[in-house]
């Protein structure tokens, strides 16, 4: 098939579809498979459609201003490149794809544990005061994952986001049909003895600790000065302990899809968590992140108005490299900062927090 060029792609759906079209059917499989029958990966995105814009005419809305604070420090628009294992199986070069990227458009990146390229690599091809934070997976032995955590604080990395959501790999069966046999990366699985033939995911993740709990919070605390983040709470009681526990954020995320298969959508559980924040006065104690489904920046625009802090974006910048390389990565995120800008005048809010819950009528969300 011909491919269409890029200039033919105007948002984050069309790259999913040449992608589509385009990657090799093992990469395609591992990056775009959910859970089980892939409800919660559908229902992630449906979940914006819920919600629906209350904007304010005659508002000057000739200047807009996208940049905000992310753990403190300053970023030219609230999305972020989150972490997303297995950069190679999308484009030769990896993860470095996406942080040149991310330093065109003054975006942040989150480098996983899991990534093709190394994490030196990855933080090599940072450029100027461009940031980075850490995503972790936990290591069954603690010193390797100590030595992790304290190289990448001394690397620079702004953030620590250790994910929460993912004892076990959840069951995507897309990739375990597709029987992946090569994972082409630097993961350091502990051994060779792993069963490849239960896809992609499965095979990398062997090491990660099941038995990791809050306990293990102040022990993160002690060992790294960085913000520590929970990635993939999914209740208001999960974020009120989290405040309790002393982190600094966390992010209201469900694995795009790729774990528990009927749990909520980000931006639902966003929906119940802010409100019971304010209600106690924590709302400046803790920032809260979400991820999953979001391809316009009215969801982006929705989340903010909601509360949240930052939004991740996981696949659209995958299949955005994966397509047209750095050049697709650049044009998505432009894609999504014309129509974030047009969005926010169209709404009549011309900085990030201006955006608040009265711009916003979330009843066929929460009415069910
Ligand atoms: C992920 N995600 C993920 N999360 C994490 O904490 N560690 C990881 O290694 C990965 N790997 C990974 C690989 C692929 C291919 C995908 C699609 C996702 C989850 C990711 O950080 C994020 O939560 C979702 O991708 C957000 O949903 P969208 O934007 O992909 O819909």
């Amino acid at each position: 098939a011909l491919m269409p060029s890029l200039e033919a792609c105007y948002n984050l759906m069309d790259f999913e579809a040449v992608a589509r079209q385009v990657m090799k059917k093992t990469a395609w499989a591992y990056y775009s498979s959910g859970a089980d029958d892939e409800i919660t990966m559908r229902e992630n995105h449906a979940a914006f459609h819920k919600i629906w814009f209350r904007p304010r005419i005659l508002v000057d809305v000739e200047h807009i201003d996208m940049s905000t604070t992310m753990l403190g420090t300053k970023c030219s628009i609230p999305f972020y490149v989150t972490a997303t294992a297995l950069g190679k199986l999308g484009h030769p070069e990896g993860e470095v794809v996406l942080t040149r990227a991310a330093h065109q458009h003054n975006v942040v990146q989150m480098i996983p544990t899991l990534a093709s390229c190394s994490f030196d690599e990855i933080v090599d091809a940072k450029q100027g005061d461009q940031v980075q934070w850490l995503q972790l997976y936990v290591n069954k032995d603690r010193e390797i994952t100590r030595k992790i955590v304290q190289h990448a604080e001394k690397r620079g990395c702004k953030g620590l986001f250790i994910t929460v959501d993912a004892p076990q790999l959840g069951r995507r069966e897309k990739d375990m049909r597709s029987k992946f046999s090569d994972p082409g990366s630097n993961v350091q699985s502990g051994g060779d003895n792993i069963d490849r033939s239960q896809g992609a995911a499965r095979a990398i993740s062997s090491f990660i600790d099941p038995a990791l709990s809050w306990k293990d919070i102040p022990w993160f605390k002690s060992i790294t000065n960085m913000p520590i983040v929970l990635k993939g709470v999914q209740c208001v009681e999960d974020v009120l302990r989290a405040v309790e526990a002393g982190c600094d954020g966390v992010v209201l995320s469900n694995h795009g899809g790729r774990q528990l298969e009927t749990a909520r959508s980000g931006i639902e559980v966003l929906a119940e968590v802010m409100p019971a924040l304010r209600e106690r006065g924590w709302e400046k104690r803790i920032e809260v992140f979400v991820d999953g489904g979001v391809r316009r920046a009215t969801d982006i625009i929705k989340a903010l108005c909601l509360g949240a802090t930052g939004i991740g974006i996981g696949r659209p910048f995958l299949y955005a490299m994966s397509a047209y390389g750095l050049n697709g990565v650049d044009r998505a995120m432009q894609l999504l900062k014309d129509e974030m800008e047009m969005n926010m005048r169209l709404i009549g809010a011309t900085t990030v927090a201006e955006l608040n819950p009265s711009l916003i009528d979330t009843r066929g969300l929460l009415g069910g």
